[in-house]
């Protein structure tokens, strides 16, 4: 399934998990100082709710890496952010330290508001997917754990055979990441060479 549409599945089945997830982890959540991402006792994740502060790295729009059958008249961004001490290091080594968190959050693509002729912005919140590099506690699927949030509880970890992890390590240009999607960090990952075996063979084969 192609993101936008586990996004349409998540409109008609997720609005009212939505709410009602939004008023219970704005009751459970307590400062956090510590690191970029906290676990609750039974391994779930806690809703980064501050990753719209942390380094932006890219938006996309309607990308789709499947050939589907999107509704064509649905339109969405996927903007991708990283925390602050990750995206330093890359900047240094052209890869991740351990404790990388990447925030992926789905907003819907409007026309209608305000002046507004042409063109779309971004609306309201769909969901967010996470990519979390935590060496030792995910050392049986390579080091890097999913998560997808459909409001702000938290999230179970994605299992491996739900297909993230395949497309990732088959095609992400840097340590499981789509680098190659994010121009502020493609160059530096060219200039270290740290690109994947598997996204130089891809761009070889990519048609011009
Ligand atoms: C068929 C390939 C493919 C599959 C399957 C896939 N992704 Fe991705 N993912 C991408 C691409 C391409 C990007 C970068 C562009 C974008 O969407 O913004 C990306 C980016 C991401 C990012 C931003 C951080 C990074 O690693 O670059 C997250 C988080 C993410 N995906 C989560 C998921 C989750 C969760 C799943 C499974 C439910 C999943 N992905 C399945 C192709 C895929």
């Amino acid at each position: 399934m192609t993101r936008k549409a586990r996004l349409q599945l998540f409109i008609m089945a997720g609005a009212i998990a939505l709410a009602g997830g939004l008023m219970v982890a704005a009751a459970s959540r307590a400062a956090a100082p510590e690191g970029p991402v906290r676990y609750t006792a039974d391994g779930k994740m806690e809703f980064p709710a501050d990753y719209r502060t942390w380094i932006y790295l890219s938006t996309g729009m309607d990308m789709s890496y499947s050939e589907g059958s999107d509704d064509p008249n649905m339109h969405m961004f996927d903007s991708v952010f990283v925390n602050r001490e990750a995206y330093d290091v890359f900047q240094k080594t052209g890869t991740w330290p351990d404790k990388t968190v990447m925030v992926l959050e789905a907003r819907l693509a409007t026309q209608n508001g305000s002046i507004n002729k042409r063109g779309h912005f971004q609306a309201i919140r769909m969901a967010n997917e996470v990519h979390v590099k935590d060496v030792a506690r995910f050392k049986d699927t390579g080091g890097w754990a999913f998560f997808g949030f459909q409001g702000e509880k938290p999230a179970a970890m994605i299992p491996a055979k739900a297909g993230c992890i395949a497309c990732h390590e088959a095609h992400a240009a840097v340590d499981t990441t789509f680098v190659q999607f994010y121009p502020t960090l493609l160059p530096k990952a060219q200039a270290m060479k740290t690109l994947s075996a598997n996204y130089l063979k891809d761009e070889a084969a990519r048609p011009r």
